[in-house]
Parts: C-alpha cells; sequence; structure tokens
C-alpha cells in the first residue's frame, strides 16, 4: 500500500480536497474502511426471497455473492475460485443449484463448500489431486454476515462489533422504525454512476441545509426545507447519522424568502404526487439515515429505498438503488410509493440534481488537492442539533474518518 503524504490541516470543520482524489488514500480506504470492522450494507433479503436465489455485488473492489441456501441462510461468499482466482459469477442475479467455476468446473455448495473437483482421482489411474488435498481447506472465501429485519450485512474483519453495538441505540432505533420485522416487498432497483468520490455522496445526504438551495422541487412544495422541524442525529463514532424532518407548508416566509429556488407560481399537474400517508411512528415525513460505510436508507414521504454506495476508484462511484414496500400494502399504498419513487433515481426530480451537483464538485476539486473546503454552519460543534441550518454532520463525520483513517 502506497503511504500518502497528506496529513488532515488543523480540525474537522475544514476538509481538505486530496481525501477525495488521491489514489493513495483511496487503497488505504479500502483496507481501513470497506475491508476494516464495519457492516457492509450488501442488499435486501426480499432480492433473494427463495433458496437458490442470488444478487451479485461488490464490497470495495471485491465482488461479492449473496445468496440464499436450502437452510433459508444467507450467505455472503467472495466471487472468487478457489482453484485459479476466476471471478466465478457473472451475473447481477438469478439462482443457483450449486455455484461452478466455468474454467475448470470446480464446484461449491450454496455455504462455499468445495464439492467437487473434476478428475481429482485422476483418469485411468493417471493424474488427479494429492490424496492429501483437503476440501474443507478450499472453499470460497465467506464472510460474517448479519441480518436484520430483511437488511444484509456483511463484514471481511473478525474485530467487527455485533450489528447492534455498532450502530448504537439511537440510529439502531431509526433503522428499526423503517425495517420494523414486517417482510419486505422488493418493488424495483435503479443504478447510475456518478463521476465523483463515494464520501461526497454520504456528505450529500448529512448535508442537510443544501436540500433547501439546490432541488426546486423540494423547496417548492415543501417536502424537504430548512424551515421545517428536524433533528440531526449521530451515533457516538460521528459516522452515522439520522436526519428527520416533518414537513411543511407551500408558503413564504424569512427562511423560503431567502431561497432562490422557491417558486409559488409552480404547481403540480397531478397533486396525487404529494398524497401522504402516515405509516411510521412519529411524525416525521422524512427521515434519512446514513449507516456507515456504504447504505442511505432513506424515508421520503412513502418512498422508501436503499442507495448502496459502491466506490470505484477515488473519482467515480456507483448508486444502487433498491426502492421497496412492506408485504402487507395494500395495492394504493404501493402504487402510491412507485409515484413517488419519480423523486429519486439517476433522473428523479429531486436526485437529478444530487448526481450533477457532485460531478460538478469533484471537476472542481480535482486540480485542487492542497486546497480545502469549509464546514462552519452551525459552528464547530459536532453535538446532534434540532435544526437544518448546520453542517454538522460533516463535521461530525470527518471527526469519525480522521479516526478511522489516523488522520
Ligand atoms: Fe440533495
Amino acid at each position: 500500500m502506497e503511504e500518502t503524504n497528506h496529513t488532515w490541516p488543523e480540525s474537522n470543520d475544514r476538509v481538505p480536497y486530496w481525501i477525495y482524489t488521491d489514489q493513495a488514500n483511496y487503497e488505504r480506504e479500502l483496507e481501513k474502511i470497506f475491508y476494516g470492522p464495519f457492516w457492509n450494507y450488501v442488499g435486501l433479503e426480499c432480492e433473494i426471497p427463495r433458496p437458490g436465489d442470488f444478487k451479485r455485488t461488490q464490497i470495495g473492489d471485491q465482488s461479492i455473492i449473496v445468496v440464499r441456501d436450502q437452510n433459508d441462510e444467507v450467505n455472503v461468499l467472495v466471487n472468487r475460485c478457489a482453484h485459479r482466482g476466476v471471478k466465478i459469477c457473472e451475473h447481477d442475479k438469478g439462482s443457483f443449484k450449486e455455484i461452478m467455476c466455468p474454467y475448470h468446473q470446480w464446484t461449491y455448495d450454496l455455504d462455499g463448500k468445495l464439492l467437487g473437483v473434476p478428475f481429482h482421482r485422476g483418469v485411468r489411474g493417471k493424474g488427479g489431486m494429492p490424496d492429501n488435498f483437503s476440501f474443507e481447506a478450499n472453499g470460497l472465501d465467506k464472510l460474517r454476515v448479519h441480518v436484520r429485519n430483511g437488511g444484509i450485512f456483511a463484514t471481511m474483519s473478525d474485530a467487527t462489533p455485533s450489528f447492534e453495538d455498532y450502530l448504537g441505540p439511537r440510529i439502531l432505533g431509526y433503522y428499526d422504525r423503517q425495517l420494523d420485522g414486517r417482510v419486505l416487498k422488493l418493488l424495483g432497483h435503479s443504478r447510475q454512476r456518478i463521476g465523483a468520490n463515494w464520501k461526497l455522496m454520504l456528505e450529500n445526504i448529512k448535508d442537510t441545509h443544501h436540500a433547501s438551495l439546490l432541488h426546486v422541487f423540494f423547496v417548492t412544495f415543501g417536502l424537504f426545507r430548512v424551515d421545517n422541524e428536524s433533528r440531526v442525529e449521530m451515533d457516538k463514532t460521528g459516522l452515522h447519522t439520522a436526519l428527520s424532518s416533518i414537513r411543511g407548508e407551500q408558503e413564504l416566509n424569512d427562511g423560503t424568502a431567502q431561497m432562490r429556488s422557491f417558486s409559488s407560481e409552480l404547481t403540480l399537474n397531478d397533486p396525487n404526487f404529494l398524497d401522504f400517508s402516515p405509516e411510521f411512528s412519529g411524525d416525521q415525513t422524512v427521515v434519512m439515515q446514513t449507516l456507515w460505510p456504504n447504505v442511505i436508507l432513506q424515508q421520503q414521504s412513502n418512498t422508501l429505498a436503499t442507495r448502496q454506495i459502491v466506490p470505484q476508484g477515488p473519482n467515480a462511484f456507483e448508486l444502487h438503488w433498491t426502492f421497496f414496500g412492506y408485504e402487507t400494502d395494500d395495492e394504493e399504498m404501493t402504487i402510491r410509493r412507485l409515484r413517488q419513487a419519480n423523486l429519486m433515481g439517476p433522473a428523479g426530480f429531486v436526485s437529478i440534481d444530487d448526481g450533477q451537483i457532485l460531478e460538478r464538485t469533484q471537476e472542481g476539486i480535482l486540480a485542487h488537492p492542497e486546497k480545502r473546503g469549509v464546514v462552519q454552519l452551525g459552528g464547530h460543534e459536532t453535538e446532534d442539533t434540532d435544526h437544518m441550518v448546520t453542517e454538522v454532520a460533516l463535521r461530525a463525520f470527518y471527526k469519525g474518518y480522521r479516526k478511522v483513517m489516523g488522520l
């Protein structure tokens, strides 16, 4: 691993630009974060409902298979044949009876155990594997897995704490509010590649006040605005955040007057789009959770989704959206969720702004690794707040990041 020459400038409220562009820093992130003592989100159980169902995904740069076995257990396996390193699975999702490498047909069960090696006893008394060849020692690499209320997480480290301790009581409370034990129903996927550093996506969600400035749709229709009643809450590491907010009315006040994106003339041809049906405890119409290191768990009105962040080197990431509801939803609720999903995804009424602005951020900083940004809105503190006119979650995030990265 190449050493980076860079150090952190001074405090958590200044963020150096090299952390978004430096290749050596990215490689350190893979080791310390994605392959380190943290729970990576890898999918939802409703994506692989039946035994044999699998999805392929990524942790850091490593290709991963998430598969349900015959005992209904979810296994997370590294997509690399134990024989010659071949990437075995080439489909994003599907169903296995067993897992066979196309090169020399080494075959594994759905738990990653090696079942068969062609010619292992030789042919006509010639060749074959040595007598002491161990099938047990030559399975697929298997990760620690934790499934909670339909969400699947995996870690490569033995040092990762229990999932409950990892999130801490408050963030776990928000997690359980949305993934409350009801069986989830898969509504669909979308994917996009964004030419920006992966951390900028987490920041985008932790940065509460941009929503009132960048997103014409949110501001105009009151879905998420600085003048809404809100909270910003972190776990003790600062790495996980929950932002919650209660929707306001479409009216002008001293907050909205400062928002150039507020437009009282805009109307919707289909007002059904804003039709919100309360379904969770509390009055919050928006709860956006960033669960370190790689997922956003979203409730915006009745559209629910996970957004998995898949880094692609320092200068790009993929965002894998999975929209879901609950098996108990009636048809009207499913239609409502799907209608509101138009806010989100690569071309969503709101999210399209984020994809573009993150790329412009990367373009702006790419040639200036020695410069640094300012995150001082709301002061210098890293404590929870009861409003969103603040960059507190970014400061808390970088406090945690520095600790993880040894910066
Ligand atoms: Fe945004």
